[in-house]
């Protein structure tokens, strides 16, 4: 772990302070506390930092700097230990439900259980007991969940809907032996809104043909044909099964030999269709690990259709299109049993990377899901690609609206500092023109040790960034320390929007409403308390933008 001493280095740039639109009284206010109280505390927090004892050897940065800096406020994070994949997301009876990877036992992986928490609208989560733990099958590791009102399955009783979770069984013993039959697929329901589980008697209801990587079913309704689809990662593959019951399972199909990128093991498959311009098509998600967009893991997608036997994909076999171009956002899964007057595909992924998960500098836990986000299709130069958008929900975290002044933007333009106890989390979204499609613009976040995380655009062709080499403790892992550069695929016309989040060790951009996004973590050793936007060379403007200090739902708001 490194000194936070040694990390000290001075700012790049002189930051030129412009403060928000004032709007009497709150502006006059903000005024009052820009001029007075932040100077204050910051040379109370100068005063502070001169005589803080530097951390004893051993010592963490974090504990140096109090407990649980790196703390997600607006992202779902287990109170201790490690936790990989969301697994089982299904809706049902008013609350969204995330089951995870989860290991009670360390901070690093190991025999996997099902975690679990509810939410009425994706953003806030309650914790729930742990609903699914190893047994003599093996540890429980991916898989999803469906209502099953028909009672396809029988698993429901006295009229009561089952909920029925489809997931892998790893037996460890016989991977340690060199077997090739350690992965099988098996069933748990629950007949009281996912409070309590009980195992399938007839486990595995799919049994191992020989296969080493065999695992992840994720399960849906495939109305057309009544019957429920799986699709289930296979080595570097996907195969699909069908099912009248949940317990009795026929292979249908295989996908994968000649498309996309596989570099690495196919992981957490998912199976839906979509509309574009009143015209359904299926997307397939595959996570890869590794061979991800930026090394280590990432999801890629398949546009094409399903005939509930076979998937036939209409885009170019070698292209490999990434859901998300940053590095952290892997093994995302959406949703069952949303409601069809909402219409929406709602989706979120583990917000890491198998490159350092196990080595990331937080504690007492490891890891946090992405922001909840609404899929969408949309065409580009005769091609379909999948985009992404924060859900709505997430509009009810803010707890101020501050415009920003429109106007030139040349080399950097400081819109906000925010004493440090304030600081994060935020959303921003900015409209930016860009005369002559140039572009080398965007926002930075920076704080007082001279650390910033930048998210811009960049080449006139297009292409979305995320620039993390400075953005604080990145020392646990070769390479986390990096720019992340991800295709526009679209025009980007004389006006760009940005869209981002940043919580206390994430930031998340989405582009061109959704149709670029990036994930990417960062451990800043103090709060990003400063937030300007900034122009590469030439001059830039911005059109409009809000700022959105937003409240924690850890916070108790
Ligand atoms: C993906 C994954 C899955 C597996 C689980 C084990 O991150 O490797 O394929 O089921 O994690 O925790």
């Amino acid at each position: 772990m490194p000194n936070p001493g040694s990390m000290k280095t001075t700012l790049p740039f002189r930051l030129k302070p412009i403060f928000p639109v004032p709007v009497f009284p709150v502006a006059f206010l903000r005024i009052i506390v820009r001029r007075i109280a932040v100077p204050l505390i910051a040379v109370l927090l100068s005063f502070a930092a001169c005589t803080r004892p530097e951390p004893a050897a051993g010592e963490s940065v974090q504990t140096a700097l109090g407990s649980e800096p790196w703390r997600p406020r607006i992202h779902f994070s287990p109170d201790s230990m490690w936790m990989n994949d969301p697994n089982g997301m299904v809706y049902f009876d008013g609350e969204y439900h995330l089951f995870y990877q989860y290991y009670p036992g360390d901070k690093v992986w190991g025999p996997m259980h099902w975690g679990h928490a509810v939410s009425p609208d994706m953003v806030r989560w309650e914790h729930l007991p742990v609903a699914l733990v190893p047994d003599s099958l093996g540890y429980i590791f991916s898989g999803s969940a469906v209502a099953d009102p028909a009672n396809t399955s029988r698993l429901g009783q006295d009229g009561r809907t089952p909920l029925v979770a489809v997931f892998t069984h790893h037996d460890p013993d016989l991977a340690r032996d060199g077997s090739d039959v350690f992965q099988v697929q098996s069933l748990a329901f629950s007949l009281d809104r996912g409070r309590t589980w009980t195992k399938y008697g007839g486990n595995p209801v799919l049994a191992n043909p020989g296969i080493r990587d065999f695992r992840d079913p994720k399960v849906s309704w495939f109305a057309d044909r009544s019957c429920w689809i799986m699709v289930l990662a296979v080595q570097d593959r996907v195969h699909f099964y069908s099912s009248p019951d949940l317990r009795t399972w026929t292979r249908e199909s295989e996908f994968g030999p000649g498309w996309g990128t596989h570099e690495g093991v196919w992981e957490c498959p998912d199976l839906f269709p979509m509309d574009l311009y009143g015209q359904q098509k299926w997307v397939l998600l595959v996570s890869v690990n590794p061979g991800g967009p930026q090394g280590g893991s990432g999801t890629q997608y398949f546009v094409g259709d399903f005939d509930g036997s076979r998937f036939v994909p209409e885009q170019n076999p070698t292209d490999t299109l990434w859901m998300d171009g940053g590095a952290d956002n892997y093994a995302g899964v959406s949703w069952s049993g949303v409601p069809a007057e909402d219409g929406r595909r709602l989706l979120l992924g583990w917000m890491s990377n198998w490159a350092y998960a196990q080595q990331v500098p937080t504690h007492p836990w490891r890891s946090a899901m992405t922001l909840p986000r609404s899929l969408f299709l949309f065409d580009a130069g005769g091609e379909t690609h999948l985009g992404s958008r924060p859900v709505r929900e997430l509009a009810s975290l803010r707890k101020d609206s501050v415009p920003l002044v429109p106007g030139p933007v040349t080399a950097l333009r400081e819109i906000s500092e925010i004493s440090g106890m304030d600081a994060g989390p935020f959303e921003v979204d900015l409209t930016l023109r860009v005369p002559g499609g140039r572009a080398d613009l965007g926002i930075v976040f920076s704080n007082d040790e001279g650390e910033e995380v930048r998210a811009g655009f960049r080449n006139p062709g297009g292409e979305l960034y995320v620039d993390r080499t400075r953005s604080g403790d990145g020392a646990f892992s070769n390479g986390f320390a990096a720019t992340h550069v991800h295709p526009l695929r679209m025009d980007p016309g004389e006006e760009l929007t940005l869209r981002v989040y940043l919580d206390q060790s994430s930031v998340e951009v989405f582009a061109e409403d959704g149709k670029a996004v990036m994930t990417d973590l960062v451990f800043p050793t103090r709060p990003f308390n400063r937030i300007a936007i900034y122009c590469g060379e030439g001059e830039t403007e911005l059109v409009s933008g809000t700022l959105y200090p937003l409240k924690g739902f850890r916070d108790g708001h």
